[in-house]
This record gives structure tokens, sequence and C-alpha cells, in this order.
């Protein structure tokens, strides 16, 4: 009885297995099948907690998975720590404003515990990004698995492959397309702004000195939001938070888009997603659907989650997040 039952399971994972194949997937959402069956769960019931605790943490996940990504490929090089040379973390993009790392090492921690050298960090930012915004309110979507982590991590990197906030629309597309991604998966996964909070010193200069002139507003801004603005963030309080990144921001929804629709976007690159036509249609479809917008999410969350991935015999699973296994300086 019990020999047919795993001769059942053998069959169901090959199987799947050559479907993954067929399809030419790299990744696969049954990776982990029989060598650590229940980590979606396991991952899924910590982040729950983490959210729960701090819903701050939802943003925060989700923002370590892009990062990631965006820098040599989703690899867990963003969790490195700086040895050597400096690494992505204490970029400046990244510096200071990325959270969640103590969190992932729990984590990472609790599945170690469960499927010791199994499941790699890039793995576990893949889905913990997706269980956060899932439990704040976003729709689910399936995150395929199997990426191994890298071996190093770069500050000069990170600098040259983050999209920086002043961006206009087109060095946005540029930056994206760079990873493999296109206009609509910019301006869809942009969305993820519908979370978090932000520090004053990417408003600042829109409200204070705008082009380099002193006392001048942006004019793209909804005139009584700058107003708001200011209250919030004064000229010389650059590391104050501004509130929120739109009008619901603890819950995943599609409000970020009217934000942007009626000129309340926080920074210069989120305006900028309406100075051009095709921008203009995605965040017009996305405000009216938020059906749409949550399916597109994750659409373009796992193509941005195949972004250079590392697999099979290539890279390694960490033990810890923070650092390679031979303790080799980065
Ligand atoms: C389109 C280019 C993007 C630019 C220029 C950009 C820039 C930024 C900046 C400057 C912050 C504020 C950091 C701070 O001051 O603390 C931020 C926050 C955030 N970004 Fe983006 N971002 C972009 C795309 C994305 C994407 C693609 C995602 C996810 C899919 C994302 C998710 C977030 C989240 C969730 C936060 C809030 C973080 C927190 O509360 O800890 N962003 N982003």
């Amino acid at each position: 009885m019990a020999l047919a039952g795993s001769r059942c399971a053998l069959v169901i994972f090959t199987i799947l297995l050559m479907t993954a194949v067929a399809s030419g997937a790299k990744l696969s959402k049954y990776f982990y099948y029989r060598t650590c069956p229940n980590v979606e769960s396991i991952v899924r019931n910590k982040v729950n907690q983490i959210v729960t605790a701090d819903r701050g943490m939802a943003p925060g996940l989700l923002r370590l998975h892009f990062h990631d990504c965006f820098v040599r490929g989703c690899d867990g090089s963003v969790l490195l720590d700086s040895a050597s040379h400096t690494a992505e973390k204490d970029a400046p993009p990244n510096f200071g404003s990325l959270r969640g790392f103590a969190e992932v090492d729990a984590i990472k921690a609790t599945v170690e515990s469960a499927c010791p050298g199994v499941v790699s960090c890039a793995d576990i930012l893949a889905l913990a990004a997706r269980d956060a915004v899932v439990k704040v309110g976003g729709k689910y979507w399936s995150v395929p698995l199997g990426r191994k982590d890298g071996f190093t991590s770069s500050l000069v990197e990170a600098n040259a492959s983050l999209p920086s906030p002043f961006s206009t629309f087109s060095q946005l597309v540029q930056n994206f397309a760079a990873v493999g991604l296109n206009a609509k998966d910019m301006v869809i996964l942009s969305g993820g702004h519908t979370i978090g909070q932000a520090h004053c010193a990417v408003v600042i200069p829109r409200l204070y000195n705008f082009n380099g002139v002193p006392g001048a507003t942006d004019p793209s801004l909804d005139p009584t939001f700058a107003n708001l603005l200011r209250t919030l963030c004064p000229s010389d309080q650059p590391l104050t938070f501004v509130g929120q990144m739109d009008a619901t921001n603890g819950t995943f929804d599609n409000k970020y888009f009217k934000a942007v629709q009626s000129r309340r976007g926080l920074f210069p690159s989120d305006a900028a997603l309406i100075t051009n036509s095709f921008g203009r249609r995605v965040v017009s479809i996305a405000a009216k659907n938020p059906g749409s917008f949550s399916t597109d999410f994750g659409k373009s969350m796992v193509k941005m989650g195949n972004i250079r991935v590392l697999t099979g015999a290539a890279g390694e699973v960490r033990r810890v997040c923070s650092a390679v296994n031979n303790n080799q300086a980065l």
C-alpha cells in the first residue's frame, strides 16, 4: 500500500517535472516537491506572523525581491553583507531604506530547520514577496522556484542597475528593458507603490527647488497635494518619512494608479508614468479595474522573478542569507 502510494507520488512528480521541462521553464512551482514539500506553507506562516506584527514589513519584503532581481538577477545578492568590498545593501538606493533583512533571516532559519541546505535565499525572497502582498490584500500568484544563490554582491552594480526615482518615462522603460521587462511591466510593477513608505529626500526637490530653481514647485504635482507634502516634508528634513505612498498605503490595491492619474504620485518616476500615451493607457486601465491590475501584477512579478536566475549547478544554497557558504570574501 505504502509502496503503491510512493510510486504514485513518483509518477506525479515525473509528470510535473516533464511538464516543466516541456514548457522550457527553468524554474518550476514543483521544484521542492520532494525535497521540501512544505516550503510554501512554512514561508507563508512566517510571513503572516511577521506582517501581523508589523504591517510595514509587507512593502519591505516586496521591495527586497525587486531590488534583488534588478541587480545581477534574482540571486539573493541583496542579502549579502559587505566583506572585502561593499555590497548592494550598503549602496545609496538601499542603505537606510531597504527593510526586512532580519525577517528574511528568521524565515530562512525556520525553513532550514525543516529542510536543511535545500531552499535558496533567492527563492525565499520570491515567496515572501508574494505572501506579503497577499497578506495585505493583493491577489495570489504561483511562484516558480529553483533559483540558486549567487556568490557576490556589489555597491557599484546596485547603483548602476536600480532605477532612480528622478527618472523620466523613457529612462524607466530603458532601465526595465535592460532586465528583459517591457513598458507595461514597468508601469504595472510601479503599482508596488500602493504599499509602503518613503523618505522626504525624493520629494523635497519637487516641492522647494524644482529643476534647481529656488522656491519652485513641480507643476505636475496637484497643488493641494503639494501643500500637504510641504507640511509633511519641511525642506530641511530629508530623513523624515512621508506618511504614505497612496491613500490606502496599508492595503495592496489599485489606489496608487488613481493617485498617479490625479497628479498625486509621490516621486518624479511615479508622475512620469502619465507623461507618455502608452503609460497613460496602462495607468488608466489599472485605475479603473482592480481585478486586471492584480492579475497583471502577478504576471509581471513572475517575469521579474525570472531575471537572470542561477539554476542547476550554478550558484549555491546559502546556509544563512547574509553570507556565502565558504566564508570567502565577496
Ligand atoms: C519604477 C521604478 C521604481 C523606482 C524609481 C522606485 C523608487 C522607490 C523609492 C525611492 C522608494 C522609497 C525609499 C525610501 O525613501 O525609503 C521606493 C519604495 C518602495 N518601492 Fe519602489 N521604485 C520603483 C519600482 C518599484 C517596484 C517595481 C516595486 C515592486 C514591485 C517597488 C516597491 C516599492 C515598495 C513596496 C516601497 C516601499 C518600501 C517600504 O515601505 O519599505 N518599487 N521605491
